[in-house]
């Protein structure tokens, strides 16, 4: 009888383990009479101990999950087995296939523009996608860029687009594929018929502190992507107090994880990792985010927002041949936002999906939508060393701008601006940022956090670079 170190390390070396004890003899006889009824508890046994899985007990049993024959009770067990176990390249892969084949995958007719999507794992101010997906299309690509909401501190894209009157982020499958085929673009849900498995499990994995998994983010992740259909993938993990990865290493992991397994599924696919300690440029929350896109379309707004908006774009067209080098693909992308086209686009992509322009158009001529506006002002002054994105990120959340739970309906018009950033010197009494409030009393408590979030420095601060790594085959080390 094999012992239960020789069974972890044939688990580690990934091989595939069958008949390796009396108990595992028992499990695959068993399944053999019971043929496709699967006795799903020595599944569970057999991950808990630590056994690699074959691909096809894995097709099963996410089969059975969107089935509904498997009590949440065992795929919640099954789930923590995973968490402290993990899982072999082989399992993830199968686990992410499985799950991006449990419904519904977009199908694009044939077309020399290459579908292409960027995805982020979040961060507090992450408006990057808005911008992005109209460049990307100008650039000549068609980007099916299927988003998420909030949760927590950090934003979702499908929230702040709300807050565009009239904005419809619910399509069916032929409307994606319609918008994409004529503008280039769409930002929209994931439909009901897609990936129902990690709709499943994810609402499992939120209530069972399961969610950081590597193998379990990473099939989440990426069997999303891939029933998008894509030829090319560009990731943001994001890393520090305000990123759901904070520490680095895990970050670093998660995007090597996913590289290799999505270019391994075919998809052609480099990573980014992002610095997420402060606020990525000067607005969190709904609306005022959405403003601060708009003025990254006009060439205006903050630096690192551009930045990052251009260096995704530079990453696609590195990778799909396009651009030689990533200074190249950059500077490409530099020149088309700056032409104004990806503006218009943004714009024809608001009215398709059904955006009242004229009421956007006075929005945007408002300072602001909120019922109440405070500054935040600083009692000493100084260079700003540190602004706490998960304070502020929190801030926004509590004044109802973000969910505590699924379902909660977040306020579109709270949240803080003209946020100073780390190195920017500000004047005793000088300017912090602006909280956006339903009332007076939530206004008067988040002025108290937000100048908490922030340490001053008597000599000038260098702020710390957004872009900590790239990876993937572009970037070999
Ligand atoms: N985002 C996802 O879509 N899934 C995860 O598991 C984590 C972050």
């Amino acid at each position: 009888m094999t012992s239960a170190k020789d069974r972890q390390r044939l688990t580690r070396t990934g091989e595939r383990i069958r008949m390796i004890s009396g108990e595992d003899q028992a499990f695959n006889l068993q399944r053999a009479r019971l043929g496709s009824q699967m006795n799903f508890l020595q599944l569970l046994e057999a991950k808990r101990d630590g056994i690699t899985l074959l691909s096809e007990d894995i097709e099963r049993w996410v089969h059975a999950v969107v089935a509904g024959e498997i009590p949440d009770y065992q795929i919640a067990a099954f789930l923590m087995a995973v968490y402290f176990r993990g899982m072999t390249e082989g399992e993830t892969r199968a686990l992410t296939m499985a799950m991006r084949d449990s419904g519904d995958r977009l199908d694009f007719p044939e077309d020399k523009r290459l579908l292409v999507d960027k995805h982020s794992t979040g961060g507090v101010g992450d408006k990057v996608s808005l911008p992005l997906a109209p460049l990307l299309a100008c650039l000549g690509f068609r980007v099916p860029m299927i988003a998420g909401r909030g949760l927590g501190i950090t934003g979702g894209t499908l929230d702040k687009l709300e807050s565009i009157p009239g904005f419809r982020t619910v399509l069916d499958r032929e409307q994606i594929v319609a918008q994409v085929q004529s503008l280039g673009c769409c930002i929209c849900a994931q439909t009901d018929r897609m990936v129902p498995a990690d709709r499943i499990l994810y609402a499992l994995r939120d209530v069972t502190a399961t969610v950081p998994s590597i193998p379990l983010i990473t099939a989440s992740i990426l069997s999303k992507k891939l029933a998008e259909s894509l030829d090319s993938l560009v990731l943001n993990v994001t890393t520090g107090r305000a990123a759901f990865m904070a520490d680095r290493s895990a970050a670093m992991e998660l995007a090597s994880r996913m590289v290799s397994l999505a270019n391994a599924c075919g998809v052609r696919t480099n990573a980014v990792v992002t610095q997420m300690d402060s606020p990525l440029g000067t607005s969190i929350g709904n609306w005022v985010e959405v403003r601060e896109s708009e003025a990254c379309l006009l060439g205006r707004g903050p630096e690192d927002v551009r930045s990052l908006v251009l260096e995704f774009a530079g990453v696609l067209l590195l990778q799909t041949g396009r651009a030689r080098t990533i200074e190249s693909g950059r500077a490409q992308a530099e020149a088309e936002l700056d032409s104004g086209r990806p503006w218009t686009t943004w714009r024809e992509l608001l009215r398709l999906q059904g955006a009242d322009l004229e009421a956007y158009e006075h929005r945007l001529r408002h300072d602001t939508l909120a019922a109440v506006v405070r500054d935040v002002r600083s009692d000493s002054g100084g260079y700003v060393r540190d602004s706490d994105a998960r304070v502020l990120g929190e801030v926004v959340r509590d004044l109802g701008g973000g969910r505590f739970r699924k379902g909660d309906q977040p306020h579109l018009e709270v949240g803080l601006d003209a946020i100073a950033a780390p190195g920017a010197l500000v004047d005793k009494q000088g300017l912090l940022a602006r909280v956006h409030a339903q009332d007076a009393m939530s206004a008067a408590a988040a002025v108290e956090r937000v100048r908490q979030a922030f340490v001053f420095s008597d000599e000038p601060v260098l702020r710390e670079p957004l872009l900590l790594k790239r990876l993937g085959p572009e970037f070999p080390r």
